[in-house]
């Protein structure tokens, strides 16, 4: 008797620059564990994007790519950017390649999922007391706004130089990513603050609009309107408050960072880009973790390959069916850290207690979850 068919899913893989490269290889090797147990497997496309595609290739991102990217069944990214390419001046940069690959294939929502490890509540700069029962989810506009609106552009004037982006916003813009946000919060604590500056922006305001219209579908989710400033504040004094927040592009940009320092390190947290497309055998998306390159730390295996497992992990869940295996992960996470393994971002801010803990590097740490998952 023959079995099934082993199911192979294809992933785009875009290690990109700096720590980039180092985390990609440690998702990889946790989701081929999870393969082995559940019985699934992996065919890669790696593809060069970002600094290293300046390099070689003369642009961050080139069309085929944003086409083999379309053609699998997600994307997961590393990093991309660093010094060498930081010029303002150039006409390319690393940049591009995310902006090509989320309005290429229509990634409009941004999932930011902020929790606190309780094994990590030391590491955070914040008051223990304040990080209890922290669970909130960042749903960042992806494809508008500052970033897209035209003109972009630097001119000469009369009176010197002068700068111009533009703030756009369409209804329907707002109406996919705020319906969304609700749908979410059904699966939540069924609250959504939308966070906009009304009292100064025209976008805003018709985001409110927008937002209340919506509402009206859902009256069994808690609506709130917060001015971004006022959201600024409210994550750092009380962020157990929040269950799903709501914003344009570049507020949302703004506030996961912020919201970041909350679960100890930056390091910790992932995300999912998505759209409206279905594949066979999820959402089509793009996975990556909110930091950086981290280039400082680049190349000397020190950098903390969690949040890229955990996008690995939302990977499983929101584009290949297979939300077990991803449960099985997240719970390797949680485990491994019960057991005191540490990447260097993740020790105490004080010294006291750190006795107990072991640091560990980026191969390190995949390992040890990849064994986990095996068991
Ligand atoms: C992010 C990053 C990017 C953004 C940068 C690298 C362009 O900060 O994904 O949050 O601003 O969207
Ligand atoms: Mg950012």
């Amino acid at each position: 008797m023959t079995g099934e068919p082993v199911r192979t899913y294809r992933i785009a893989l875009i290690g990109g620059d700096g720590v980039g490269p180092e985390v990609i290889a440690g998702a990889v090797s946790v989701l081929e564990a999870a393969g082995r147990r559940f019985g699934f497997s992996f065919a890669w496309q790696e593809l060069t994007v970002g600094g290293i595609g300046i390099d070689t290739y003369g642009v961050a991102i080139r069309p085929e790519d944003v086409e083999a990217a379309r053609a699998a069944d997600a994307v997961l990214l590393g990093a991309v950017g660093g010094p060498k390419w930081d010029n303002p001046d150039a006409a390319v940069r690393p940049e591009q390649a995310l902006f090509a690959l989320r309005g290429g294939l229509g990634l409009f929502a941004n999932l930011r999922p902020i929790t606190v490890q309780p094994q990590l509540i030391a590491a955070s700069p914040l008051k223990p007391e304040l990080l209890e029962g922290v669970d909130c989810l960042i749903v960042r506009e992806l494809t508008s706004g500052l970033y897209f609106g035209k003109p972009s552009e630097q001119r000469e004037t009369p009176d010197g130089r002068a700068a111009i982006d533009t703030l756009w916003y369409t209804e329907a813009e707002i109406r996919r990513i705020v319906t969304l946000a609700f749908e979410l919060a059904r699966g939540r604590r069924r609250k959504v603050t939308q966070v906009d500056k009304a009292n100064v922006l025209a976008t805003s305001r018709l985001w409110r609009k927008v937002t209340e219209e919506v509402h009206a579908d859902f009256p069994d989710v808690e609506l709130e309107h917060r001015l971004v400033d006022s959201a600024a504040m409210t994550l750092a004094k009380w962020p157990a408050g929040f269950d799903v927040l709501v914003t344009e592009n570049l507020f949302g940009d703004i506030l996961s960072d912020e919201a970041a320092v909350i679960a100890g390190s930056l390091g910790m947290l992932p995300s999912a880009s998505i759209g409206t497309r279905v594949t066979q055998h999820g959402r089509h998306g793009l996975y990556e973790p909110i930091h950086g390159s981290a280039p400082d730390i680049a190349g000397q295996d020190l950098a903390n390959p969690l949040g890229t497992i955990l996008s690995a992990a939302m990977t499983l869940r929101w584009s290949l069916g297979q939300p077990e295996a991803a449960a099985v992960i997240e719970a390797a996470v949680s485990g491994a850290l019960d057991d005191g393994y540490r990447t260097k971002d993740l020790l105490p801010a004080h010294p006291a207690g750190a006795e107990a803990l072991t640091l560990v590097g980026t191969r390190e740490m995949a390992r040890v979850i990849g064994d986990r998952i095996a068991i």
